[in-house]
Parts: C-alpha cells; structure tokens; sequence
C-alpha cells in the first residue's frame, strides 16, 4: 500500500534546517474514521474559516476511514509520488459521497501532488488539499511542497468516503509530518479548515463541535470532557453508550451536488433556514441530556427528527436539492416499521441518498438484518462507534 513509505530522514522543524541544504523528506501516517452527525452541521457563518452557524454532536464509527501518509519535500529533495502512481495505478473511482473532490476552485498551486486510492488527482481536489497544507506550512515554518498518498478503507464499492475521514487523517500526517505537535483540540481546529465535520473525527465515539464565533473558538472536544465539567469533576463515566451505526448503502454514485454547495444554498434560500439553526441548539442541549441519562431512545428521536429538519431545508430551497431516491424512502420506512416493533432504530441521512440507522449496540445485529430481510437488494453493514484519529507511523529522527 502507499502508506508504507520508504525510511526518510527527518528534522523537527524549518528552523533546524543547516546551512547547506540538504534534501531531506518529512513524513508522517495517520489513520481517520467517519463520523455520522446526531445533530447535524448544515450551514457556515463564514465560509472562509469553516465556522459553523450551530454546534453539532456526532459518532465515529470503525470501518470507514482514511489512511493518509504526508511527505513533505524539503530543500530540493525529488518527490517521490509519481513512482507510486505508476505501481499502484488502478481504474478505482474516486471517493464520492462527500469525498475530498469537492467543489471549489481549479488550484493554481501545482507544487503539492495528491493520490488518492492509486489515482493521481489535480484541480478542486489538490486545490482543497493544498489550501490545508498551506496552513500545515504557515504553522510550522516549513515551506516545502507535500506528497500525499490516502486511502479510503470503505468496504463498499464506493459511495461513502468522508471528507471528515479524508481531512481528519490529513490534518493528523501533515502537522506530524511537519514537526508540528498539535493537541486534540488544535488538531480539530486544523482539521475544521479542510472540512467541517472533519473537525469532530479527531475523537472517538460521540463528539461535539462547539461552533464558537472565529478560528480559536470553533473546535470539537469529546462528549466525555463536556459532561465531566457539566459535573464539576464528578468521576467520568461511559459516555460513550455503546452506540453502532447500520449503513444501508442507496447507491454508490457520485452524488450529483456537494454538500458544501448545497448547504449554502440552503443557507441563502431556504424560509426554513432560521427555524432549522434554532431547532439545532434545542436539539443539542436534550441529546446532551438524553447522553447523560443514557436515553438511547431519546437520542435517537432527536437525531433522527435533526436529520429530517436538515433535509426539509435542502428541499425548501430554491432550486430544490433532493437526495432522496425511491430506495432512500423504502429504508427510511422500514426503520420506522421496526420501531413498531420494538426495535430500538432510528434513521439519520447526511447530503446523499445513503441511509444510516442509530441503534444501540446490542441490538446492531438484530436491526441489521431485520433491515436485510425487508430490503434484501440493499448493502446493509453494521459499524460500530470508532477510534480517533491516529498517527501509524512517525518519521525517524536521524540528528
Ligand atoms: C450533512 O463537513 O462535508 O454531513 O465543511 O463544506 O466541507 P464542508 O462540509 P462537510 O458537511 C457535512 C454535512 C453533513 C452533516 C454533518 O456531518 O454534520
């Protein structure tokens, strides 16, 4: 795979560099799982900064991550991705549903080079990629153009690569890579500029972004952290109420408009737009309550009623953004029908058609496959709640 790189000399940082240059890579491996929003982030108070106009609460969940290996180039030293384009050249689509091909603007930065799963990719993706490793570079001083190599372990044939995945991992190797030693927090708000919900993959199981009002202020932190200063350093229990995720795979194309263009319309146009923001605050503070009390039964009302709100705005907008296909409205039926049964499940759906079921862990099994019998032509996988963001490999110090 293209995340065992090569041994590489390293130094810690710009300033330590000698006076006669030397070529030198600086490389670093970090590994980032998905998360589903409970409470979902729709819409920017600055678009610039990635600021959210509310907080939000989401879950990581295990099996669908990024494995992404930085290597900056410093002072003259070849960069290596191509060879490694060649080896690893495959017909393997780009990540989609959210993936890191974005919108945006063609990149005029053609120093940086960027392969994701074996494909050398330009344009609004490097352009995206390129911006983060700008900061990356701001930060720590080091000017040098960057290598990156990801890889998206989704075991779907595609269809749910994440950008919170995707910039997560990204944020994690790059900062390493660049010598930098970031803490959870500033990681997190690193990670926000690639992508906002990336902001929460820093931290396993249920996380909160705090939407704050500027680049300090705007960063996720675990649920845990929050509940224990609610509780005055009342000792820390599982906060984690061993929640898992069913994903009900609608389709694996690419989805037709990004999330990032369709929330800003939702933003500018949509009436309920307003009333949708509001919704998210009051959600918040009872699925923080419903987390205390482990209420799955709470929380899962809010999230999936959060999820349908998100949704009636992208459909209130103008023009109208419809994710939905007849297979989205069959699954979202019949995790209702299995409420009806006592089956402990509620939906949740993020910008595509793909539908995701919150369920208490030990249920997991039993709603997985209720849902298989009644959609037996659908991909249906469990995921339970996962890992934050970790760093595989560290470049070795050769001083
Ligand atoms: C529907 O984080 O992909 O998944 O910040 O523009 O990169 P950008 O958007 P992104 O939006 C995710 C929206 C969502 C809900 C959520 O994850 O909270």
């Amino acid at each position: 795979s293209g995340t065992s790189g090569a041994p590489v000399a390293s130094v810690a940082s710009g300033r330590q560099r000698s006076e006669m240059p030397q070529p030198v890579a600086l490389q670093a491996t970090a590994q980032a799982n998905a998360n589903i929003a409970l409470v979902k982030y729709w819409g920017k108070a600055d678009d610039e900064l990635i600021i959210p106009n509310a907080s939000s609460l989401s879950l990581t969940i295990d099996g669908l991550g990024t494995t992404t290996q930085v290597t900056f180039h410093a002072d003259g030293a070849v960069q290596d991705g191509s060879a490694r384009v060649d080896a690893e050249s495959t017909s393997r689509p780009m990540p989609q549903e959210q993936g890191l091909c974005g919108d945006g603007h063609e990149s005029s930065q053609d120093s940086d080079t960027l392969i994701i799963d074996g494909r050398q990719h330009s344009g609004k993706a490097l352009h995206r990629v390129s911006d983060l490793l700008d900061r990356i570079r701001e930060l720590s001083g080091l000017h040098a153009p960057a290598t990156v190599i990801s890889r998206n372990t989704v075991p779907y044939a595609a269809g749910l690569a994440s950008s919170a995945s995707a910039f997560a991992a990204l944020a994690a190797a790059g900062s390493r890579a660049a010598g930098l030693n970031l803490d959870p927090k500033d990681l997190s708000r690193l990670a926000r500029r690639g992508s906002g919900s990336a902001s929460r993959s820093i931290y396993s199981g249920l996380a909160v972004w705090h939407a704050g009002h500027d680049d300090v202020s705007s960063y996720a932190e675990p649920v845990s952290t929050i509940m224990e200063d609610a509780a005055e350093g009342a000792v820390a229990e599982d906060f984690g109420m061993n929640l898992a995720m069913v994903v009900i795979l609608i389709s694996n194309r690419k989805k037709s408009l990004s999330s990032r263009v369709a929330m800003r319309r939702s933003v500018q146009t949509s009436p309920l737009y307003q009333a949708w923001i509001e919704s998210c605050g009051r959600d918040l503070h009872q699925a923080l309550a419903a987390i205390g009390h482990a209420d799955v039964e709470a929380l899962g009302a809010i999230a999936e009623s959060n999820s349908y709100g998100m949704h009636a705005t992208m459909m209130t907008a103008q023009p109208p953004v419809v994710y939905w296909q007849p297979a989205t409205v069959e699954a979202l039926h019949a995790v209702e029908e299995l409420r009806a049964e006592g089956i402990g499940a509620w939906s949740t759906m993020d910008a595509g058609p793909n539908v995701k079921v919150l369920t208490a862990s030990k249920d997991a099994v039993r709603v997985c496959e209720s849902l298989r019998e009644r959609l037996p032509e659908l991909d249906i996988r469990v995921h339970e709640a996962g890992k934050g963001v970790r760093i595989l490999d560290r470049t070795v110090d050769n001083s």
